[in-house]
């Protein structure tokens, strides 16, 4: 590249990033009620969310590690099941204080807590009366919205809606949604956006200082060739991918491509009245995403494939007669996991971003999974996590340089965690868990060699990478 480093600027969060159900355990302590991730179904040889890092017993010593590390900022989630058991009656006063002493703990490190509302977790007894397809589900969101604004919006400063609304959707039933036809999919998908307006409005009604905004997964997708039909195939992907929830969290909108798509299936959501105008008045303050790796599509011309495969491909996400199907990039070097490793499409998809919204923007999570080893002489030599770290960072700062408003960064995971799929073996974190997915072990925490390289590119402010 030949554009001109600029620096990253003073105040830039540097952080990390988790979710309730993936790091706290203590799944059915301190009046906890039952999530969706408590009750699925569990591929084989994976853990279950009971105990994960056991943070919610370890959430001191957890903290003073990142406070270690230099954490300017924390990106968590708030188990919706911890403050309203059932997920629309009663209060639970103990869930209330526990999340008060996480943030107090936060507060007291100088470390800024950056909450994620919701993150794949909706209550099970929710989801027994319909889940999403359900309109109350709409009013029982917003009104734990509100609890939170009101409870902790003293102290917290930057909210985020739903975490990755547009996985779920893409992929369904794995995370806790999920349906049977493209229409009731997107209907879910509709009654997500209007619970998140109407989440994005209460909060500003509520609390003149705080900022929200969505958290989706935005990944820039490719088209596989130069030939124009990929191309088009991209730009519609990226249209019902990414687009879609962006267009809504900012300009109140569907995304014209995206509902053309959806028209085209016969899957358009239905509106009741008064949902336009809710659309209209939620608005982001900034765009946090998620961004693990790019996609890559091509042209899916109609009458290739047989309608069992049309449906599965349409029912994984993975493609829609017509419009596009997705395929491996066929380049980029990949991860244990078989996950596609691309840095400079971080930097391309920031700038898609910032171009389309002129909005600040905020990475909630960016990272590499592995198995990760606890060596003989008591360390875990992460470098190819340091690597693909270090290549993110460098691609931010070059979308920074570009003239991106990017103001924080929080790395996939702060400490290891679940796997949404792949279980305890599959880590993200600087420091690591003693336990597998089947020996709990002692639980003890480990500094990676990740963990003091991030530390240094914090004090740094991101130049010693
Ligand atoms: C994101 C999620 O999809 O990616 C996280 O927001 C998740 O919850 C992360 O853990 C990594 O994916 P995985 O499947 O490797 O855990």
């Amino acid at each position: 590249s030949n554009t001109k480093h600029k620096a990253f600027p003073e105040h830039f969060l540097w952080g990390g990033s988790t979710s309730a159900y993936q790091v706290e355990g203590a799944w059915n302590e301190g009046g906890k009620g039952p999530s969706v991730q408590d009750v699925k179904q569990l591929p084989e040889g994976t853990s279950d969310f009971k105990v994960a890092a056991d943070h919610y017993h370890h959430y001191q010593e957890d903290v003073a590690l990142m406070a270690e590390m230099g954490f300017k900022s924390y990106r968590f989630s708030i188990a919706w099941t911890r403050i309203v058991p059932d997920g629309d009656g009663a209060i639970n006063e103990e869930g209330i204080q526990f999340y008060q002493n996480l943030i107090d703990e936060l507060l007291k490190h100088q470390i800024e807590p950056v909450v994620t509302v919701y993150h794949f977790d909706l209550p099970a007894a929710l989801e027994e009366k319909g889940g999403w397809d359900n309109r109350e589900t709409i009013d029982a969101f917003v009104r734990y919205c509100d609890i939170l604004f009101d409870r902790f919006g003293d102290k917290v400063k930057y909210w985020q809606t739903i975490n990755e609304q547009n996985m779920m959707i893409l992929s369904g039933a794995a995370i806790g949604t999920g349906s049977d036809s493209m229409q009731k999919t997107y209907q879910q998908n509709h009654h997500m956006l209007v619970a998140q307006a109407k989440a994005m409005k209460h909060c500003h009604d509520k609390l003149a200082e705080a900022k929200i905004g969505p958290a989706p997964n935005i990944s820039i997708t490719y088209p596989k060739t130069n030939k124009p039909e990929d191309i088009q195939a991209a730009q519609c992907f990226n249209a019902l991918r990414n687009w879609l929830y962006l267009d809504m969290a900012v300009y109140g909108r569907y995304n014209h491509q995206a509902w053309a798509i959806l028209e085209a299936n016969d899957a358009l959501p239905t509106f009741e009245p008064g949902d336009e105008e809710v659309l209209k008045a939620g608005k982001a303050d900034f765009i946090a995403f998620n961004y693990y790796t790019s996609g890559t599509v091509e042209a899916y011309p109609v009458g290739e494939a047989t309608t069992d495969e049309k449906t599965a491909d349409q029912q994984k996400g993975q493609g829609i007669p017509g419009f596009f199907r997705q395929v491996p990039h066929g380049d980029l070097e990949k991860t244990e996991f078989g996950w596609e490793i691309d840095p400079i499409g971080l930097r391309i998809t920031a700038n898609e971003i910032y171009s389309r919204y002129a909005l600040p923007l905020m990475i909630t999570e960016n990272g590499l999974g592995g198995r990760d080893t606890f060596t003989e002489d008591g360390k875990v030599h992460d470098d190819y996590r340091i690597h693909y770290l270090r290549e993110h960072i460098e691609q931010m700062q070059l979308a920074i340089s570009d003239g991106v408003e990017l103001f924080g960064y929080h790395p996939w995971s702060a400490i290891d965690l679940i796997s949404t799929h792949e279980g305890f073996r599959k880590r993200y974190g600087f420091i690591y868990v003693n336990r597998s997915d089947f020996d709990l072990k002692d639980l003890s925490r480990i500094r990676k060699d990740s963990f003091y390289w991030y530390k240094d590119v914090i004090a740094s402010n991101g130049e010693n990478l």
